[in-house]
């Protein structure tokens, strides 16, 4: 009797470390998102997981996949499955790029260090923000040999602190640059409004007992070098188009992270509102390689991006962090693909790639995107969460989540291959 239960009955082999045992009970991206809504500050938490306004966009993103169902084929024969695809003509582990976001490290102090690491291990692109806190260099220099690294361009005023930027990144074997083109503003991010967000977080009376709340966080963000914008450090005059009302001072060098900002106050002073598509002609002239533009919200801006010789587009409403009610990008992908495909046809263009980015938490979401006709996603929350909620541990687990995910979904749907997947995989909503 005992020797048939102990046969039936097995008991959990103990798991390595603290964190390892903790992500066990991580299975998907919402579990990852709560263990760091337990680990984080309240006001670093709602940086991270807050859009703009009433958040509508922020919660279309994620129900377009939600509401789209799969119509499944079976008994297909499946060979082997592949999740392997191509992307700007090299290869892809799965479709997913991990999308550039500012202030990484308030969620880990290793920041983007953990992140490039888990992106090279998972054969995934990583995508470093201007509004990085780790630099061009220090990202480079953990980059694993094949690691693929693209940079992400905001329009700062000072087109000189552009070059600089890219010429660090080219030096340093980036791949690729994506324009972010949807801040002409920044969005009103009202969970921070709220809570007189800056960044760096500042330590303060007003979020003592946030911190208290946290002691773990608070300690690890005492005890590391401070969080710098450090890719424009030394660069950036910080302050110098900057109305300096809208700068929190708390003393030091702005636009160094020595200051904590207010992030609207600053990136409304720096960014140049009068960005056009003149300005992608003039981006190809000071860089060489492949050029992405991320935050296409309409057809007509597509085909623009395609006449402009662009070589991807990024479909993205910024996380739904900047204007609310804003498409979701998922629901743009059928009629885009098919305008972009007919654009280089008639403009005799070379392969131009449609990323979708916003409202990536499962395998599934990946698969669809691609079904519907997107050549790969993005996504910046999923690996947050999974920074915030354990560290590098958490980004390697979020990115198997999403790898096997996408694994499973395709044999369940009878497809093998990446090509295989086509809008016949979906119901039309
Ligand atoms: C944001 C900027 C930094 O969305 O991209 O907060």
């Amino acid at each position: 009797m005992i020797r048939t239960l102990r046969a039936v009955v097995r008991l959990r082999r103990p798991v390595g470390d603290r964190t390892a045992r903790r992500l066990r009970g991580a299975a998907n991206v919402d579990d990852l998102r709560d263990m760091a809504r337990r680990r984080l500050p309240a006001g670093v938490f709602d940086y991270i997981d807050g859009g703009a306004e009433d958040e509508l966009t922020l919660d279309r993103n994620v129900r377009a996949f939600r509401e789209t169902t799969f119509r499944p084929r079976v008994l297909q024969g499946l060979d082997e499955l592949d999740t392997s695809t191509t992307l700007l003509g090299r290869p892809l582990a799965f479709p997913l790029v991990l999308a550039p976001t500012g202030f990484t490290r308030i969620a880990d102090p290793a920041g983007e260090l953990a992140v490039v690491r888990a992106a090279g291990r998972a054969g995934i692109p990583f995508t470093l923000s201007t509004m990085g806190t780790r630099s061009i260099d220090e990202c480079a220099a953990v980059a694993g040999p094949g690691a693929r690294l693209w940079f992400q361009v905001y329009a700062w005023r000072d087109r000189n602190l552009i070059q600089a930027l890219l010429d660090r990144a080219a030096a340093a074997s980036f791949e690729a640059i994506c324009l972010t083109v949807d801040t002409a503003m920044l969005g009103r991010r009202e969970r921070d409004v709220r809570r007189g967000l800056t960044l760096p977080p500042e330590i303060g009376p007003g979020t003592f007992l946030d911190g208290i709340r946290r002691p773990g966080w608070t300690w690890r963000f005492l005890r590391s070098d401070p969080i710098r914008f450090a890719n424009v450090e030394g660069l950036a005059n910080g302050g110098g188009g900057a109305r300096s009302g809208e700068i929190t001072e708390t003393g030091g060098t702005p636009g160094t992270g020595e200051r904590a900002v207010d992030l609207a106050g600053y990136m409304n002073a720096q960014f140049d509102h009068g960005l056009s598509w003149d300005d992608v002609a003039w981006l190809r002239t000071v860089w060489d390689g492949p050029i992405l533009v991320k935050g296409i919200q309409s057809v007509a801006d597509a085909v623009l991006a395609v006449e402009h010789g662009v070589e991807g587009i990024i479909l993205s409403n910024h996380g739904g962090r900047q204007l609310d009610t804003a498409p979701a990008p998922f629901d743009l992908v059928p009629a885009v693909a098919s305008a972009v495909a007919t654009a280089v046809a008639e403009a005799g263009a070379g392969r131009i790639e449609v990323i979708c980015d916003g409202g990536i938490r499962r395998g599934s979401d990946i698969v669809k995107a691609v079904a519907a006709g997107a050549d790969a996603t993005m996504g910046g929350r999923l690996f947050l969460y999974a920074l915030a909620a354990a560290g590098e541990q958490g980004v390697d687990h979020v990115l198997e989540l999403l790898r096997s995910g996408t694994e499973r979904t395709m044999a369940l749907v009878g497809a093998s291959t990446v090509d295989e997947l086509g809008p016949d995989l979906l119901e039309s909503r």
